[in-house]
């Protein structure tokens, strides 16, 4: 029996995985440990911060059920469902940039003829929404679904009103023959994501607010083209820069502008946004994985230099 040091409980470690039955567990779990090793390494973790990270990930699972999911909040907290989307789309190629699905999502929506109104009864600024789906050639897909939801502009979604159980600012449109679409809504605003919690704590510590800027949620489906998860940033928004969970992108951040159709109907809205969505065509799965990047990314020189100074402090 060997002493292990440092790198070799790493090596152990990797070794006991060489019986794992599935080679893309094995390729995960292998990249897992050795960053988690390094982690610890780099950072010289102490056996009381380490136990603070053991009660703060208790914590978050305690407040996890079907209608908080803290996980997912503190992944998308850390830029890592961002990532996630990131990297999808580097295989996915061109077509409208995704953005994240959040937690207020829900199955479901009531399906509604082109043009209603998802608003219902919520106070706020009328506005009208309207675009086209095209499979990025600029041809038009009829037919293809869009599921929308927003919050209210009290910032808070349906879910989190007293009765959950009732739907609102949430409808599934289809386009015409055009590939148009087109409803109606109230302004959305922006709201801070659920940090009563420890991810909020966490937010906290490390001085950062915890506000997304105002945005329209969309996911768009169509035969043959791959499912578009995305959501629709409006410019000039304060948090449009520091969004606490990294979803907004420029090429998805548009401006209010004035709908000339009020000038002759008093029952239109005075603003409107025009979006369009560009679809890419369905990739088969083994096609994303054969092209999958083998090669770890490279260490950034801030993260270089910090480990070589932990390692030249270690010699001393
Ligand atoms: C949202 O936009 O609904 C959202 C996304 C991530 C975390 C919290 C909320
Ligand atoms: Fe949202």
């Amino acid at each position: 029996m060997k002493t292990l040091t440092e790198n070799g409980l790493t090596a152990a470690a990797l070794e006991r995985l060489a019986n794992a039955p599935d080679a893309r567990m094995r390729e995960i779990m292998t990249a897992l440990i050795r960053h988690l090793h390094d982690f610890v390494r780099e950072t010289a973790l102490t056996p009381a911060e380490w136990k603070s990270g053991i009660d703060f990930l208790t914590a978050v699972g305690h407040l996890t059920d079907e209608r908080r999911q803290e996980f997912v909040l503190l992944s998308d907290t850390l830029g890592v469902s961002a990532m996630v989307d990131l990297v999808r789309h580097r295989y996915l190629g061109r077509g409208t940039a995704s953005s994240l699905l959040g937690p207020f999502y829900r199955p479901g929506a009531p399906e509604l003829p082109y043009g209603a109104n998802i608003a219902g009864t919520t106070p706020g600024e009328p506005i009208k929404i309207c675009g086209r789906v095209t499979d990025g050639n600029g041809r038009a897909i009829a037919g293809a679904a869009l599921d929308i939801w927003q919050a209210a502009p009290n910032g808070k979604y349906d879910i989190q009103e007293d009765d959950p159980t009732k739907m609102n600012l949430r409808g599934t449109f289809r386009t015409d023959t055009g590939g148009r679409y087109e409803f109606r809504s109230v302004k959305p605003n922006s709201y801070p994501v659920p940090n009563d919690g420890p991810v909020g704590v966490l937010l906290r510590a490390q001085g950062r607010h915890p506000y997304r800027p105002a945005h329209i949620h969309f996911i768009i489906t169509a035969d043959g083209y791959e499912p578009l998860i995305t959501a629709v940033y409006i410019a000039g928004d304060s948090y449009i820069e520091s969004d606490a969970v990294f979803g907004a992108k420029p090429s998805l951040t548009i401006a209010y502008r004035k709908n000339d159709a009020a000038d002759e109907d008093a029952t239109e809205p005075a603003q409107m946004i025009e979006f369009d969505f560009a679809l890419v065509p369905a990739v088969p799965t083994l096609q994303v994985r054969s092209q999958r990047a083998t090669k770890p990314a490279r260490a950034t020189k801030r993260s270089r230099n910090s480990h070589r100074a932990r390692k030249t402090a270690q010699k001393d």
